[in-house]
């Protein structure tokens, strides 16, 4: 039921699916419980964007909070010559010039693809961010973000709210590929499934995208309503494929190499972006390296590897923060909860590195643990980070009148986009 006040449209639709798995009761499903420990091939090839080659079809997901390059240049050590995408930066805040965006922005030097995601609502202001991106040569690719599903950004028409208005989409994309296109730059676009199910928009985003110049599309396979929760439904990104000539990542619950390999087999899609399954275990890039590669070895570090892993992230992080470690540290954290899922480590150790302020408070308490304890099978590809459904969705009032904008929905957009960088 969709409910209007004054300023907003909400849609109580707490779960789009009852069923945790919606690919659960496919003929595909069938199909993968039978493939499963099976040698059936997939097709796993070298994927180009425009003038960027993609040797390894994988992509670090961007993740806002967690995708920093710190974070980035672990999982591209680990893993192959794949993308791995800065969180998303706000085009708003980066034509203020917000230090904070402009921080998100750096690259280390040992990136082989500085891939920058932009978001915005508003075409002009993001063709201006896409300008500075261009003139200050400050990337390689640009992704855009039409994925977003968190109310603050939704309510004002961003993210996945954005493909249901596809006069703003279209010119949106249109825009910034105007400006990227001469500079080599390719522009790829990142979808959900729609708003809801009553209002699905990738397969015409899809094609917009296409039409308008991008070089991929990635889906992540749910709608907005559904948030986090369940299972991504893979079958709509075989659906995208299939209507599709660029490429297509494909997105959503890839907590494995296996899983990486089945999203390709059961999909056709060109690549996979993972996100959440490497919270915490940036080495999942060395066996998604290996799957690709039909190598079986994989990659579960001992508690004593994964604290040098820690150390080094806490390094990195403080190089980001130019030098400053408490800042570093207390980024760090969230991450130290994830490194330490599952292991054996109890509930005032980990409030210990809850309330380090340096690198030496974080190698003390590294020093209390033992180094030799194996990684906790139980959580050896398994979900990770958020996982619940919408409680609403947040859309701006009336959005769902039809697929266009009137002159005073424009006015009432873009005048006042979000000046932080963050959501
Ligand atoms: C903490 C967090 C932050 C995220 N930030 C972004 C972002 O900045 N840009 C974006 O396009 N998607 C963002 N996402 C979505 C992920 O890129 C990805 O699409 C989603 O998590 C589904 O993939 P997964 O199942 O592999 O996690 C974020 C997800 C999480 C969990």
């Amino acid at each position: 039921m969709n409910a209007r006040n004054m300023d907003e449209t909400v849609i109580s639709a707490p779960h789009e699916t009852d069923r945790l798995d919606p690919r659960g009761e496919t003929a595909a499903s069938a199909e993968r419980a039978t493939l499963r420990g099976h040698e059936a091939p997939v097709r796993i090839a070298p994927v180009k964007l425009g003038p960027v080659d993609v040797p390894a079809p994988v992509v670090l997901s961007p993740m806002a909070g967690v995708t920093n390059w710190p974070f980035r240049v672990l999982c591209e050590e680990y893993g192959p010559e794949g993308l791995y995408v800065a969180e998303m930066i706000t085009a708003r805040a980066l034509v203020a010039r917000n230090p904070k965006a402009l921080r998100l922005c750096r690259f280390a030097p040992s990136e082989r693809v500085r891939s920058l995601q932009l978001y915005g609502v508003n075409p002009s202001i993001t063709e201006q961010a896409a300008k500075i991106v261009v003139d200050n040569n400050m990337a390689d690719h640009v992704d855009l973000n039409f994925g977003c599903p968190v109310p603050k950004v939704t309510r004002r028409g961003g993210g996945s709210a954005l493909p249901w208005k596809t006069d703003i989409f279209t010119e949106l994309i249109q825009r910034v590929v105007r400006v990227c296109e001469p500079a080599n730059i390719p522009v790829t676009a990142k979808i959900r499934v729609g708003i809801d199910h009553a209002h699905e928009t990738f397969l015409e985003a899809g094609r917009i995208a296409q039409e308008e110049g991008c070089k991929a599309v990635t889906l992540h396979a749910r709608t907005t309503a559904e948030y986090y929760g369940g299972h991504s439904d893979w079958s709509r990104i075989g659906e995208l494929k299939a209507a599709l000539s660029i490429p297509v990542f494909g997105n959503g619950d890839v907590w494995g190499a296996e899983d990486a390999l089945e999203m390709i087999r059961e999909t056709g899609c060109d690549g996979v972006a993972v996100g959440r399954g490497c919270q915490g275990r940036p080495w999942l890039f060395a066996n998604i390296r290996n799957a690709f590669a039909g190598d079986p070895a994989r990659v579960n570090p001992n508690l004593g590897e994964v604290c040098r892993v820690i150390e080094r992230h806490a390094e990195l992080l403080t190089e980001f923060y130019d030098g400053d470690e408490r800042m570093a540290v207390h980024d760090l954290r969230k991450h130290i909860a994830w490194y330490l899922k599952g292991f054996p480590v109890g509930g005032s150790t980990r409030r210990a590195f809850m309330e380090c302020e340096s690198i030496d408070d974080v190698r003390r308490e590294i020093g209390r643990l033992d180094p030799t304890v194996e990684y906790p099978p139980r959580v050896v590809d398994k979900p990770r980070g958020r996982v619940r459904f919408a409680k609403k969705v947040h859309l701006p009032y009336g959005w769902l009148d039809s697929r266009t904008t009137t002159h005073e929905e424009r006015e009432t957009l873009f005048g006042d986009d979000p000046m932080d960088a963050s959501y």
